[in-house]
Parts: C-alpha cells; sequence; structure tokens
C-alpha cells in the first residue's frame, strides 16, 4: 500500500469519559456527572459504533483493545461485557488478544477487578500517581497510598498482566526522594510501569495555580536530574523505558500502545475518541464528538459520534510516523518513513543530529533517538520533519 503501509496489528480503542471527580491536572476528555450514567444506554451506543466502524474497516483481526479514560473502572463489569462481545460479533478476535482496562486505585473500584476479568479484561494500568499522600492530595485524587497499594495487590491476584502511572516532577520533589518513591513502586510493580513527568496543561486549575505562581514545578535542570534518576533506577530493576514513559521488561511492553507508536491501525470508539482507519488507498484520521451526551444523540441518530473523518497526506502521515515512532526505545525505520513521505529523511541533518549524540542508527537500520537526545525529543522530532 502506498500511502498509508497498513501492517497486520488492529486496535480498538473505547473512550469511557466519566470521573467521580476532576484532577488538577488533566486535560483528559473527562467529566464529573452527578446524576447516574445510563450504562445501558451508552453501551448500545459504543455497540452501535463498533457495528459503525467494522463496516468501514471489515475483515480485520483486533489485536488489542484498551478502555481508557476518563475512569473506565467506574463502568459496571457488564457494560465492558457488552461492548467486548460487540467487538467480537464484528471483528475475529485474536486468541491472545490483550485487553486492557484503565482503573483508578480506590477500594470501591478494586470490588470490581473480577467482574472485569470475567467479562474478559486481562490486564490493567492503575492510576496510582504517587506513594506520597501529602502529594496526592495536592494532584486531587480520591484514594491514599495505602489504599492504591492495596488496589495493586488485587489486580496482582486477579490479572495475569498489570502496570502503574506514576507522576513525578512534582513540586518541590527531589531527585533523592523521588528515587526512594521509585524504588518502593518497582517493589510492587509487576513487568510494566508508566512514569510521566508532570506536564501544566492548558485549561486546567493546575494551569492557573502556575500562571498566578502559587504551583512551582521544577525547572529544566531539575526535571532533567529526575528523569535520569527514573532511567537509572528503572534500569536498575530490569525495567528500561522502552517508550519515553514507559518501562517494562522485554517482552512485556503494553502492546496497544504500541499500535500507536508504530503507527498500526486503530478503531476509536466512544466520546472524544481517535482513531486511524486505513481504507483503500488512503489512511483516515476519525475523531468522535467528545461531549459525551452529544456523542450519545449523534451515536444514536446515525449509527455513530464521528465528528471528523478526513485523508491524512503523506507529509501527515510521515509527520506523525516521526513523532509517534521516536518517542520509542527501538527507533524508526527509515525505510518506512521514505515509504510514506515520497522521500528519505534529510542526510544532512540526521548526521548533525548523529553528531550531537542524539540519535543513533542501529545495526539492524533503526535510526533511534539516544538516552541523551531523549530530553529535547520534541526539538530532534522538529528537526527531522522540517
Ligand atoms: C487517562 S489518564 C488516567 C486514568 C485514570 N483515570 C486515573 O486517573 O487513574 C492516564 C494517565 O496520564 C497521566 N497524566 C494525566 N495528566 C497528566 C499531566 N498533566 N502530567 C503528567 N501525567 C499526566 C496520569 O498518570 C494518568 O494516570
Ligand atoms: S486523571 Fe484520571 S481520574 Fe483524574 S480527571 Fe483525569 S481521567 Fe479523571
Amino acid at each position: 500500500m502506498q500511502s498509508a503501509d497498513r501492517e497486520t496489528d488492529f486496535g480498538v480503542y473505547i473512550h469511557w469519559p466519566f470521573c467521580l471527580s476532576k484532577c488538577p491536572y488533566c486535560d483528559f476528555n473527562s467529566h464529573v456527572r452527578h446524576a447516574a450514567v445510563d450504562e445501558v444506554r451508552f453501551a448500545r451506543a459504543f455497540a452501535g459504533e463498533i457495528a459503525a466502524t467494522a463496516a468501514r474497516v471489515p475483515g480485520r483481526t483486533v489485536s488489542t483493545i484498551f478502555f481508557g479514560g476518563g475512569t473506565p473502572s467506574l463502568m459496571q463489569p457488564a457494560t465492558v461485557a457488552t461492548i467486548l462481545d460487540a467487538i467480537a460479533r464484528h471483528w475475529p478476535v485474536a486468541p491472545n488478544a490483550e485487553v486492557t482496562l484503565e482503573a483508578n486505585p480506590t477500594s470501591v473500584e478494586a470490588t470490581r477487578f473480577r467482574g472485569f476479568r470475567a467479562a474478559g479484561v486481562n490486564r490493567v494500568s492503575l492510576g496510582v500517581q504517587a506513594l506520597d499522600d501529602a502529594a496526592l492530595k495536592q494532584l486531587g485524587r480520591q484514594h491514599s497510598a495505602h489504599e492504591a497499594l492495596a488496589a495493586v495487590a488485587v489486580a496482582r491476584s486477579i490479572f495475569e498482566r498489570y502496570s502503574f502511572d506514576l507522576i513525578y516532577a512534582r513540586p518541590g520533589q527531589t531527585p533523592e526522594a523521588w528515587a526512594a518513591e521509585l524504588k518502593r513502586a518497582l517493589a510492587q510493580a509487576g513487568e510494566h510501569l508508566s512514569l510521566y513527568q508532570l506536564t501544566i496543561e492548558q485549561d486546567t486549575a493546575f494551569a492557573l495555580l502556575h500562571a498566578a505562581g502559587k504551583l512551582v514545578v521544577p525547572d529544566e535542570d531539575l526535571g532533567r536530574a529526575l528523569y535520569d534518576t527514573t532511567q537509572a533506577v528503572c534500569a536498575d530493576a530490569g525495567l528500561p523505558a522502552y517508550e519515553i514513559s514507559n518501562h517494562a521488561r522485554p517482552g512485556a511492553e503494553c502492546r496497544h500502545n504500541l499500535i500507536y507508536w508504530r503507527a498500526h491501525e486503530y478503531a476509536g470508539i466512544g466520546p472524544g475518541a481517535h482513531g486511524r482507519l486505513d481504507i483503500g488507498p488512503e489512511r483516515r484520521a476519525t475523531a468522535t464528538a467528545k461531549r459525551p451526551e452529544t456523542w450519545l444523540m449523534r451515536a444514536e441518530s446515525l449509527g455513530h459520534g464521528v465528528e471528523t473523518d478526513e485523508p491524512l497526506t503523506r507529509g501527515e502521515m510521515a509527520d506523525e510516523f516521526l513523532l509517534m515512532g521516536l518517542r520509542l526505545a527501538e527507533g524508526i525505520d527509515p525505510a518506512r518513513y521514505e515509504r510514506l513521505a515520497g522521500r528519505p529523511l534529510n542526510p544532512q541533518r540526521v548526521a548533525l543530529l548523529r553528531e550531537q549524540g542524539a540519535v543513533e542508527t542501529t545495526a539492524d537500520g533503526m535510526l533511534r533517538v539516544t538516552l541523551a537526545g531523549f530530553p529535547v525529543l520534541d526539538a530532534v522530532v522538529a528537526d527531522l520533519a522540517a
């Protein structure tokens, strides 16, 4: 295929857009509703959108499914089961498919884990965020460190695979304190951890506090020291970074997220979900209505909530391939870039970045960002994409 360069992996992303409260740092498509959510109605609309999407991209075998949010662990297990059944009715699902659900680590949600397992979920990703109660309070979380670790223990006893997220580079955090916290986390970790540097996102409560000087986050040098600490502590524990913020024992990577980073094909289902569908010679970027009620009404009247559905140009596909692929420790295949872009990477720019120690070429010809290059990844991508 000339333009989309479709590979065989196919993932289905399901977005559950509701949360119990809005965390002050978060700009995900998440909404707090005081009235009960009509899950039966939503489940029917999800099933409808799955059918509509499968009619556009039939014949794929689903290798991964990911329930993200928002807070999917607020769903009833029956809702998860209905959605998984709908997926399996429209596409064959690989026998070893990875089925992940994002969960908040409160005790209430942990009581549903067995139900999620019975519905077909085989991996959970828990938003632990910190192992320090004062930090959790500042992050606006609804759980203590103790409660989060208890939820991790429940996850470990029920699922074959689990991961959890931590946010670092928090106000006042020193590399020593972070190293100690991370080691405690690693003692409870399975084979995968996601470690995100706190980002001040626009239009969040943290953005207002930050602009008013009431929330001071680590400067660039301290951020760099915290990043270096993260890499060293995790590598020592046998969980090296396979992506800029994701660590796993080799072989335990999140296969669903690899689909995004390797620019493979995926369907985005539910409010505010994005998809990349390879239809004919085109790769199409789809996005659904973000507001849950708007999406629901569209899905009920049209059979899907898609609001944008546009073919990507070769340039856009090539840029996206660089932006996503260079986040990975494995890097990108320059030949695939050339097929997508219709031109090779600029050899002078590659040579310069190599001299600066920001990129390297592996023995099998992959171009990858070095550990020294990762902290300036945005600049490396911008340079190669120019
Ligand atoms: C969709 S969110 C969360 C899933 C779940 N609702 C939760 O909060 O536990 C995925 C992850 O992104 C990370 N995240 C969200 N906003 C962030 C920010 N501003 N800076 C750094 N990490 C962030 C958090 O670690 C979070 O667990
Ligand atoms: S971090 Fe998670 S729980 Fe908090 S608002 Fe965002 S999606 Fe919801």
